[in-house]
C-alpha cells in the first residue's frame, strides 16, 4: 500500500485535551458567563468564542472602539481598506444563521469581507443536514471542520455553549461569534450601541449620573441583556427598566447589577422618567418566544415613543433602538438629531470588523494606522 504524507492539523498550538484546567462538560455548563470566558480564550490570550458579553472588560472595549473608529474613519482611504482587506485573507467564515436577521447577518457578512474572509452561509435549517435528523452541534462541527469561523444565530441559547465547548476541547483553532442565541445574548449588538454612546458621550468619567432607560419587552429581549452587562462596567451609568411588570428585567441579571455596585431601577411609569434620561433604548415586544396575551399587548402598546413624548426628552439624550421596529419608535422620530439608530446601523460593521481582528491577533492600531498614509 502506498503511503500518503498527510500534513498535521495545527493542534499543538491550540490542543487543550491535555489541559487539565479544561473542566468537563457539566462543570463547565455551572460556570458563570465570566469564567466560562476564562477558558474562551486562544492560546495567546485572545478571545476564541464571543458568547457573552461578560467576557468583555473596559481596557477591551475602548481598544476595540478605537480600532473601530480608526477603519471607519477609513472609509475614503483607498489604501488603508486594501490594507484591512489583507488582514484575514486567508482566513474563511461560515455564517450559521436559523432565527431571521436582516442587519446582523449582512453586518456580519460584510464585516468578514472587508478583512478579506470567503464567507459561506446556512439560514434555512430545513435545507441542511437537521432535515436528517442531524444534532444543531454536528452541523456546527462540521462548520467547524470546513472554515475558520462561525458566526452563527439560533433561538436555543444553550447550543452556542456547547459548541464552544466542544471546539475547545477538541483542540480546533476555529472562532466562534454569536449573533444572538435565543432570548439570552446578542453581545455584538450590545457592543455597536455602546460604541454609539461613547463616540458622543464620555462615559468613562467618573463625575455625575448617566442615566440609561431601557424600555419595553425586557424580559425576552437579548439585546437589552446584552447592553446591560456592558453599560455595567461604567459606574457613572444609571440603568432604569421601564416596561409593564410582566415583561421587566430578569432578578438574574438585576442580582448581577448589585454584585457590581451598579445603579439601577425598575418602573412602569415612562413618562415620569423621561425628562431624566440622558439615553433611552426601545425594544420591540419579542413575541416569538412564547405567547403574548392580549392585555400584556395593550400595555405594551403604552410604552411608545411618540413625538409629544420625545419632547419630554433632554435636547442632549440619545434615542437608540436596536432595530427591527414596530410601533415603539414611529418614523417621525428619525428626524430629530438625538436619533441614533442609523448611525449605530453603521457602526455595528466597524465594531464586528474590529472584533474579528482581535479575535485573530491582528488588531495593532498602529501598525494599522501606519499603512493609512
Ligand atoms: C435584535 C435581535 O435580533 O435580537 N435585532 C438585531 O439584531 N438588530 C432585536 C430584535 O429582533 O428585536
Amino acid at each position: 500500500m502506498p503511503t500518503t504524507k498527510t500534513t498535521p492539523r495545527p493542534v499543538e498550538v491550540f490542543s487543550q485535551t491535555e489541559d487539565a484546567s479544561m473542566p468537563t462538560w457539566p462543570e463547565f455548563e455551572a460556570l458563570s458567563p465570566k469564567e466560562k470566558g476564562e477558558h474562551l480564550l486562544t492560546p495567546s490570550g485572545h478571545i476564541q468564542a464571543v458568547i457573552y458579553s461578560q467576557q468583555f472588560n473596559r481596557e477591551l472595549l475602548d481598544h476595540l472602539f478605537e480600532l473601530a473608529e480608526l477603519i471607519r474613519s477609513a472609509r475614503y482611504n483607498e489604501q488603508l481598506r486594501l490594507y484591512v482587506k489583507t488582514l484575514l485573507a486567508a482566513k474563511s467564515c461560515a455564517l450559521y444563521f436559523t432565527q431571521p436577521s436582516t442587519r446582523t447577518f449582512t453586518s456580519f457578512s460584510l464585516a468578514a469581507q472587508t478583512v478579506g474572509m470567503v464567507t459561506e452561509e446556512i439560514r434555512d435549517p430545513e435545507m441542511s443536514s437537521k432535515y436528517k435528523g442531524e444534532s444543531e452541534i454536528d452541523t456546527l462541527l462540521t462548520l467547524a471542520e470546513l472554515v475558520d469561523t462561525v458566526i452563527m444565530r439560533q433561538g436555543d441559547r444553550s447550543v452556542i455553549d456547547r459548541f464552544a465547548y466542544e471546539v475547545i476541547t477538541r483542540g480546533l483553532p476555529t472562532r466562534i461569534l454569536n449573533g444572538g442565541s435565543g432570548s439570552d445574548q446578542h453581545p455584538t449588538q450590545a457592543l455597536l450601541e455602546l460604541y454609539t454612546l461613547v463616540s458622543h458621550f464620555d462615559l468613562a468619567q467618573t463625575e455625575g449620573t448617566f442615566e440609561v432607560g431601557i424600555v419595553g419587552d425586557l424580559k425576552r429581549s437579548r439585546t437589552a441583556r446584552s447592553l446591560s452587562y456592558l453599560l455595567a462596567l461604567y459606574p457613572r451609568i444609571k440603568q432604569t427598566f421601564i416596561a409593564p411588570e410582566e415583561l421587566q428585567m430578569g432578578d438574574d441579571l438585576t442580582d448581577y447589577l448589585d454584585e457590581n455596585s451598579i445603579r439601577w431601577e425598575r418602573t412602569e411609569a415612562m413618562d415620569g422618567k423621561l425628562p431624566e434620561l440622558d439615553a433611552i433604548y426601545m425594544m420591540r415586544i419579542q413575541d416569538e418566544y412564547g405567547k403574548t396575551s392580549e392585555e400584556t399587548r395593550k400595555r405594551y402598546a403604552e410604552y411608545r415613543l411618540s413625538t409629544d413624548r420625545a419632547a419630554m426628552m433632554k435636547p442632549t439624550a440619545c434615542i437608540l433602538h436596536p432595530l427591527p421596529r414596530r410601533g415603539e419608535l414611529p418614523i417621525e422620530i428619525d428626524s430629530d438629531p438625538r436619533a441614533m439608530y442609523w448611525e449605530a446601523v453603521n457602526r455595528g460593521k466597524f465594531i464586528r470588523i474590529a472584533l474579528l481582528l482581535h479575535m485573530y491577533g491582528k488588531d495593532d492600531i498602529e501598525k494599522i494606522q501606519a499603512r493609512a498614509y
